[in-house]
C-alpha cells in the first residue's frame, strides 16, 4: 500500500465512524413540559441572567441549534443537560424539597465563581459569560433566598 492509499482509507474510516456515530443518540435533549407554577421566581434582572446563562442546562427548556444534533458534540451536550438538570432544574424549583433548594442555593455562589456556566459551554456561548456585576448579583440573590428557605 502506498501512502496515498493509507491516507484515503484513513479518511474513509473517519467518515464511516462519523456517520455511524450519528445514529447513537441519547435523546435527553427534549423540551419537557412542566407545571408553570413550579418555575423558580426571582427578580427580573436575576431571572434574565438565569435564562441567558443557566437555563440551557438547568431547566426543562433547551435551545437546540442544529449542531447540537451532530455527534460527538451531541453526546457532550446531552450529558451536560442530563447532569445539569439532575443538580437543579429551575423549571421544577417549587416541586423540590426545602433541603434540596437549600443545598442548591448554598452551592450556587461558589459554583459560579469558576465552574458555572461550564467553560466548554462558554467556548460556543460567549454571550453567557457572567460579568463581575452579574456574579455578585447572583451571589446576593442566592444568599438571601437561602435565608428564607431555612
Ligand atoms: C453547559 C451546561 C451548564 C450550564 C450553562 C450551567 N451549568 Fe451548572 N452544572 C452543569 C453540570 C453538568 C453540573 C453538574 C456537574 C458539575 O458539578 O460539574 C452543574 C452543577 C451546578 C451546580 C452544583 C455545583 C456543586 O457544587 O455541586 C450549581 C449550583 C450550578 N450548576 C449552577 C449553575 C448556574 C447558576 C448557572 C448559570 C450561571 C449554570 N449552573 C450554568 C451544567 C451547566
Amino acid at each position: 500500500m502506498n501512502f496515498k492509499k493509507i491516507l484515503t482509507s484513513f479518511w474513509f474510516w473517519v467518515l464511516v465512524i462519523f456517520i455511524g456515530s450519528q445514529s447513537i443518540s441519547l435523546n435527553i435533549l427534549a423540551k419537557l413540559k412542566e407545571n408553570p407554577k413550579d418555575e423558580i421566581q426571582a427578580p427580573k434582572e436575576v431571572m434574565s441572567i438565569l435564562k441567558r446563562s443557566c437555563y440551557d442546562c438547568h431547566s426543562s427548556e433547551v435551545k437546540e441549534p442544529f449542531y447540537y444534533n451532530i455527534a460527538p458534540l451531541s453526546w457532550v451536550v446531552q450529558l451536560h443537560v442530563k447532569n445539569g438538570r439532575k443538580v437543579v432544574n429551575f423549571s421544577k424549583w417549587n416541586s423540590y424539597s426545602k433541603e434540596k433548594q437549600f443545598k442548591v442555593m448554598d452551592k450556587l455562589p461558589k459554583a459560579i465563581v469558576i465552574r458555572m456556566p461550564l467553560p466548554s459551554y462558554l467556548w460556543i456561548h460567549q454571550e453567557s459569560t457572567l460579568s463581575k456585576y452579574e456574579k455578585n448579583l447572583l451571589k446576593k440573590w442566592a444568599n438571601e433566598l437561602k435565608e428564607t428557605i431555612k
